[in-house]
């Protein structure tokens, strides 16, 4: 269904004002708490020395990253949304972290959408941004008109978010899925810059995962279940609709936690890289994902909620976060993420 410029707008601000509610947190289904990691009570090394720098390596590129800990995507296309996206684009300059903006879609109907970047990459010309686009605007939009939402955001790599449950709870949603895979294999040829495919906070299954192994795409960020929960926004959403909402509600719990969905990538064994989000809220839990295989680990709800308070509070966030991961690297004995990558967890 089509909708209005100020229903989009509206939509747009209900998500952030919906996602901020504790109610559509899938709080403690991230499955972390099952993963320990085994404590090294004499490391080898000195604090100081654990290094959590990164980079972002395609194509002989390679772009340095202070820490595999990326800003996951969230808005895009209206004024409050700039605002958050300039504060973040800010922080993702400042420290050398990638940032993925959110749904791209209104940039494909309307083209002076595409402004907002300009006004973005003025105050963070050095941001590492990854565009995002849905797989239902993918699946029926020409290729060059995809390209465009590359280089208005002058994206190192896309995202390609998958959101089924999102979509068929939403009254304005698009539910047209089938032939997702073939479309995701021809974007992957034409789109220029790394394609990864993520979920919004249900995960992915071994078999999914499988049938992306063949599309050629850089990876897959399985944003499972355990945070932001979508299935709970658009049923909170809808609270007029009262059998949406409690449709909406039935789903509440639907998905596949982030730790099962990278568990499940690890029985697929796929080639492609493994990022993940979902219900990542610190540093201890970045490491855990890491251990159990992810390159990169995205987070969304803190970020968002940082932005509305500024600079400062991004600043202090992103600076915890990376403690508590260099925390954990020297209480398990890792000097860099290599080691972190090979280090045993009990489950
Ligand atoms: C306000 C908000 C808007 C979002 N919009 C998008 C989007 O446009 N595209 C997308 O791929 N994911 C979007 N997401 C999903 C996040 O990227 C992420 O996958 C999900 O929120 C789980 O992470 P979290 O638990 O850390 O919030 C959004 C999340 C939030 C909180």
């Amino acid at each position: 269904m089509d909708e209005s410029n100020s229903q989009f707008e509206q939509r747009k601000r209900d998500h952030i004002r919906i996602a901020l509610d504790p109610r559509s947190q899938t709080a403690g289904q991230n499955g972390l708490d099952s993963i320990t990691l085994i404590h090294e009570a004499l490391p080898d090394l000195n604090y100081k020395e654990v290094d959590i720098s990164t980079s972002f390596i395609f194509s002989g590129d390679v772009i340095p990253l202070s820490s595999p800990i990326f800003i996951s995507s969230m808005t895009a296309g209206h004024e409050k949304g700039r605002e958050i996206n300039e504060a973040l684009a800010r922080l993702s300059d400042r420290r050398q972290i990638l940032m993925g903006v959110g749904s791209q879609r209104r940039e494909l109907e309307d083209s002076n959408a595409a402004e907002e970047w300009a006004k973005v990459r003025k105050q963070a010309p050095k941001a590492r941004l990854l565009g995002n686009i849905g797989i239902a605007q993918l699946i029926r939009s020409p290729i060059d008109k995809i390209r465009r939402l590359i280089d208005s955001t002058e994206a190192v790599a896309l995202f390609v978010h998958l959101n089924p449950l999102q979509e068929v709870l939403q009254p304005e949603g698009t539910t047209e899925f089938r032939t997702g895979l073939q479309a995701i294999e021809n974007l992957v040829k034409l789109a220029g810059v790394p394609v990864i495919v993520k979920e919004t906070g249900c995960g992915f299954s071994v078999a999914t995962l499988k049938r992306l192994e063949n599309t050629g795409i850089f990876a897959v960020d399985v944003s499972g279940k355990g945070g932001t929960h979508w299935g709970r926004v658009e049923g909170y959403r809808s609270e007029e609709s009262e059998m949406l909402y409690q449709v909406a509600q039935t789903f509440a719990n639907w998905g596949i936690s982030t730790t099962q969905s990278l568990l499940n990538a690890k029985e697929a064994r796929v080639e492609y890289q493994l990022w993940a989000s979902g219900g990542v809220r610190n540093g201890l839990e970045i490491g855990k994902l890491m251990a159990l295989g992810a390159s990169q680990v995205g987070v969304a709800k803190p970020f968002l909620e940082a932005a509305l308070q500024g600079d400062e509070a991004l600043e202090n966030l992103l600076t915890r976060l990376e403690t508590e991961l260099k925390v954990t690297m020297f209480c398990t004995g890792s000097r860099n993420l290599k080691d972190l990558q090979s280090k045993k967890v009990i489950q």
